[in-house]
């Protein structure tokens, strides 16, 4: 009987909820929305549509396409400063994971000034942004409905978090449609991020009952759906199935927080400019190998909707790991990290390692994972992946 709590936006989910945007512009009484994204989703037909939902309602909006993979500090900075000096309103991000964290950061910052990484950590933010709506493009980062901005701190090469109830969209736009133009490796990593998520959730220790069910929810729906994502079979229903599966996942972390895997994957991809979803991938395995004795019922639960025989006396642990394993190789994610600019150089590669453990153990998803780890620990894990 801890105390708990539990944030979420308005969401709509559905076929063609995104073309609903033009009428929520309405409902916010929007005369000039900023539209945050990136140059890869601008081609794609279903963008145009929404594009046209948004002329329907307002006469001019302004567009922000400088957002790279891992959004970077100075991305968001410049998004503020276009933001305030076209007298914008209302910002509407369509994308993936990047776009929309470089949104809430943009509107982070066009209300309370400063720099994007003076609000790192939890609950720094004293004043809530412009209305936010997010059209999220991938299945899998969630931050359409969670609490979570991650910015790229592009001097130290760290990612950082920044943790409020002021960062939940005010609105989350949930339509399967753009999907089916995603390829099947964004899918398979996502789809990864999305099931660690759940697990993370699952196991962390701010967990509550109600983010128990979106996290076991996620698990199953994502057990019976990403191997058809990943391929030729997908539908636009499969498509959907994971979308509900992130927006599930979503709520669970949004609301329980993470864990290690996204610990030692903040640190990684921050400082390798790696694609999260892989970085989650190839570290959920071997963090579960750690953890597992502190959440054991727990894994055990996952494991069960996973299929997994866990009467052993040892449990699911071996059954667990290699049902992640298996999944990575289904869905062609690679089991490690190959560094070949480090190759014979050990100096560099132990500098590497110390920095991403040092990055690791310092971020704040560490703080609810069941069990605490070592440093060495930690560094156990990246030498085993790299
Ligand atoms: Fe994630």
């Amino acid at each position: 009987m801890e105390l708990r709590k539990f944030v979420a936006p308005e969401i709509i989910t559905g076929y063609e909820a995104s073309l609903l945007v033009g009428r929520y512009l309405n409902h916010f009484a929007s005369k000039r929305p900023m539209i945050v994204t990136d140059a890869n989703v601008i081609k794609y037909e279903w963008f145009q549509q929404i594009i046209n939902s948004v002329n329907e309602s307002v006469e001019d909006y302004v567009l922000y396409t400088e957002v790279t993979v891992n959004p970077k500090d100075y991305e968001a900075m410049k998004g503020a400063e276009v933001f305030l000096s076209k007298g914008c309103d209302l910002i509407i991000a369509i994308g993936g994971g990047s776009p929309m964290d470089c949104a809430k950061c943009i509107s982070i910052v066009s209300t309370n000034g400063g720099h994007i990484l003076d609000y790192e950590g939890v609950d720094v933010i004293n004043l809530p942004g412009p209305p936010l709506i997010c059209i999220p493009t991938t299945a899998g980062t969630s931050a359409d409905v969670s609490q979570f901005a991650i910015i790229n701190d592009d001097v130290e090469q760290l990612k950082k978090a920044i943790i409020s109830k002021k960062v939940v969209p005010d609105l989350a736009l949930i339509d399967p449609v753009p999907l089916m133009t995603m390829d099947f490796y964004l899918t398979a990593c996502t789809g990864m991020d999305a099931l660690t998520h759940a697990i993370e959730a699952y196991v962390s220790n701010a967990q509550s009952s109600i983010t128990d069910v979106h996290a076991l929810e996620a698990i199953k729906l994502i057990h019976h759906h990403i191997f058809d994502a990943c391929s030729q079979n997908r539908t636009i229903e499969t498509m959907y199935q994971m979308m509900m599966a992130s927006l599930s996942a979503g709520l669970a972390f949004s609301n329980a927080s993470l864990g290690a895997v996204h610990a030692l994957a903040h640190s990684l991809g921050g400082r390798l400019n790696l694609p999260h979803g892989e970085c989650n991938s190839i570290l959920l395995d071997r963090v579960i190998e750690l953890n597992y004795e502190s959440a054991k019922e727990r894994y055990d639960t996952i494991a069960q909707i996973l299929g997994i025989d866990t009467s052993s006396p040892d449990g699911s642990k071996d059954g667990l790991i290699q049902y992640i394993q298996h999944m990575r190789h289904q869905i062609n994610i690679q089991n490690q990290i190959v560094l070949s600019e480090f190759a014979g150089k050990k100096e560099s590669r132990e500098k590497l390692l110390h920095e991403l453990v040092i990055g690791a153990m310092n971020d704040p998803c560490m703080v609810t994972n069941p069990k605490e780890l070592s440093y060495d620990e930690v560094r156990n894990i990246y030498e085993q992946i790299f």
